[in-house]
């Protein structure tokens, strides 16, 4: 880890990469007390954005000036050539020029003109470096960009473990700082309903919290004995919707149906096929599903009525994985559906639920999107497909003609673990090392062009099981984001031997602004200490990690 990550193998060392950078001779721009920034119409939000992140950083007044007297200038030109999402940043000794195609082009260029600066650009106060003080030097470069795709996701699973409010604020802002622009936030599942439906308010009041969580993944199973819980409000999320949305950032919302859904079937058990069933404390996939009943098909319309009123996102995921099929099997109501709609199974019985949820939502302009579950029984026309269970769903979905955005386990599992250490935190999964998550390609081999434009994009996927606290979260998720922001925006030649300096001095930006990253070299030493060993795991004392009780 670098103490003093302010010795950069060069003064330029970008992630991700941009897509052509020249560097020039000449000395760059200095950013004093008289540098003043200015902004048109479209790029103004970059504008407060860069002014109160650098002016923070740098304790510099960064007055807004005009055209003519700024040193850094932001405009919007969409006939500069650059692509959607592309920008153009051009230092000299005279001044920065961002030219973005568009407003989220503005932010990228910002965001690259950030780490032009030291390290330093990423606290939120300057810090006193005696009589070696900070030079805020941007060194003379010119750079064009633009994203290889245009799906750059993250998706955090607040389901399993509440994260409040303010660090999925934090969480975007490091996404943003990625280039990163799709949250997708897992709201719903078996162990908990953390988001406000205001015409079903005991999904929240009773399905919000759980007695207690399972500690690993052991079995017989050990628990916690603490609750856990949490929820967002309307409030909460018309705020991180704006706030993500000030960052270019599109959060997806998931409601998983109609399996994972123990915790709506505790709230109404009316929902489920039988009766009344706790909140789920185990980890893994159940047999309490969703009945396939008219009036919990009209509850889940509502409930996406509220959403759709919510998230803006073009697309509402609907779940639609892990859904075992033996209660319907066993359910007269069920297997009268598949009578009155001469279905052949139960698959065909997924497939039919989805349908109606996917005409429900085309109807409102909106697009569904499920895990590749949905192509079984057949997938509903307009249905976008997230590909996990390896690549073959985003294959055979392509091939269909539908968009797919990748996400396999192998490569974008976060949750899984980052080496074989007995130090790593509980293990799950494969292997899943910083330099797996970069190496590896969004893009199946077997995919032509053609169905290759199919593919969206890619994401990671943070699934938080025993990820219980901020700290947690950091250590799981960089610096692989940082890995993967690189895979999802950039097109140059991938080669870990030329990113692993560049990851390096990266990790000066992250340790800067506070995030408690996987280290290269190996776990947090806060891992090993006595009582901490395989935290998460039963035996392992949840009140020693400094994180404190976590209680309603
Ligand atoms: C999943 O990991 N169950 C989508």
């Amino acid at each position: 880890m670098p103490d003093n990550p302010r010795t950069a193998p060069s003064d330029v060392s970008l992630v991700p990469v941009p897509r052509e950078i020249t560097t020039e001779g000449t000395e760059g721009l200095v950013l004093d007390a008289a540098t003043r920034i200015s902004a048109d119409q479209a790029a103004a939000s970059t504008l407060t954005w860069l002014r109160r992140e650098l002016g923070a950083a740098t304790g510099l007044p960064l007055a807004v000036g005009h055209e003519e007297d700024a040193r850094i200038r932001l405009s919007v030109d969409p006939t500069a050539g650059l692509g959607p999402e592309g920008y153009r940043l051009i230092v000299d000794v005279e001044g920065a020029l961002v030219v973005g195609h568009d407003a989220a082009g503005v932010f990228y260029g910002a965001q690259t003109l950030r780490q032009l600066l030291p390290v330093d650009a990423y606290r939120s106060a300057p810090v006193d470096r005696g009589t070696d003080a900070t030079e805020w030097r941007l060194p003379a470069v010119r750079i064009t960009d633009a994203p290889r795709f245009r799906w750059r996701g993250a998706m955090l699973d607040i389901a399993r473990h509440f994260q409040p409010r303010r660090e999925i604020l934090r969480f975007i802002d490091l996404l943003a700082l990625h280039k990163l622009n799709v949250l997708h936030l897992h709201l719903t599942d078996d162990q908990g309903w953390r988001v406000e439906i205001r015409r079903y308010p005991k999904l929240t009041e009773l399905a919000s919290w759980r007695t207690e969580s399972q500690l690993g993944s052991t079995e017989p199973p050990v628990f916690d004995g603490r609750p856990h819980g949490g929820f967002l409000t309307q409030d909460d999320i018309r705020e991180i919707v704006a706030y993500a949305a000030a960052r270019h950032i599109t959060v997806v919302p998931e409601i998983d149906v109609p399996g994972h859904s123990q915790a709506a079937i505790h709230a109404y058990p009316e929902l489920g096929e039988v009766g009344d069933i706790p909140v789920g404390t185990r980890w893994g996939i159940f047999e309490e599903v969703l009945a396939v009943t008219d009036h919990v098909l009209d509850f889940y319309k509502n409930v996406f009525d509220e959403l759709i009123e919510l998230f803006p996102s073009p697309y509402i995921h609907v779940g639609g994985d892990e859904c075992p099929k033996t209660q319907w099997k066993n359910s007269a109501s069920a297997q009268q559906r598949i009578r009155d709609e001469g279905l052949a199974d139960e698959e065909e019985l997924q497939s039919w639920f989805i349908r109606r949820l996917d005409d429900h939502l085309t109807e409102r302009g909106r697009r569904l999107l499920g895990w590749d579950e949905i192509l079984e029984g057949g997938l509903a026309p307009g249905a976008t497909v997230m590909s996990w269970r390896g690549e073959e769903g985003g294959i055979a979905a392509a091939r269909a003609g539908h968009d797919v955005v990748m996400v396999p386990t192998a490569t974008s599992y976060l949750d899984y673990k980052q080496s074989e250490s007995p130090d790593e935190p509980v293990k799950v999964g494969t292997l899943l090392r910083v330099e797996d998550v970069y190496t590896s390609d969004p893009i199946p081999a077997e995919l032509t062009e053609k169905e290759a434009a199919h593919v969206l994009g890619t994401q990671v996927n943070l699934w938080t099981e025993h990820i219980d606290t901020p700290r947690r979260l950091d250590y799981m998720a960089f610096p692989r984001i940082s890995a993967f922001a690189e895979k999802a925006w950039s097109t140059h030649r991938r080669d870990w031997a030329e990113f692993e300096p560049r990851l390096a001095h990266h990790l000066g930006r992250l340790d800067a602004a506070g995030v408690e990253y996987r280290p290269l070299d190996g776990p947090r030493p806060w891992h090993t200490r006595p009582g901490l060993r395989g935290w998460g795991e039963p035996g392992a004392d949840a009140d020693t990690t400094g994180q404190g009780p976590d209680r309603p």
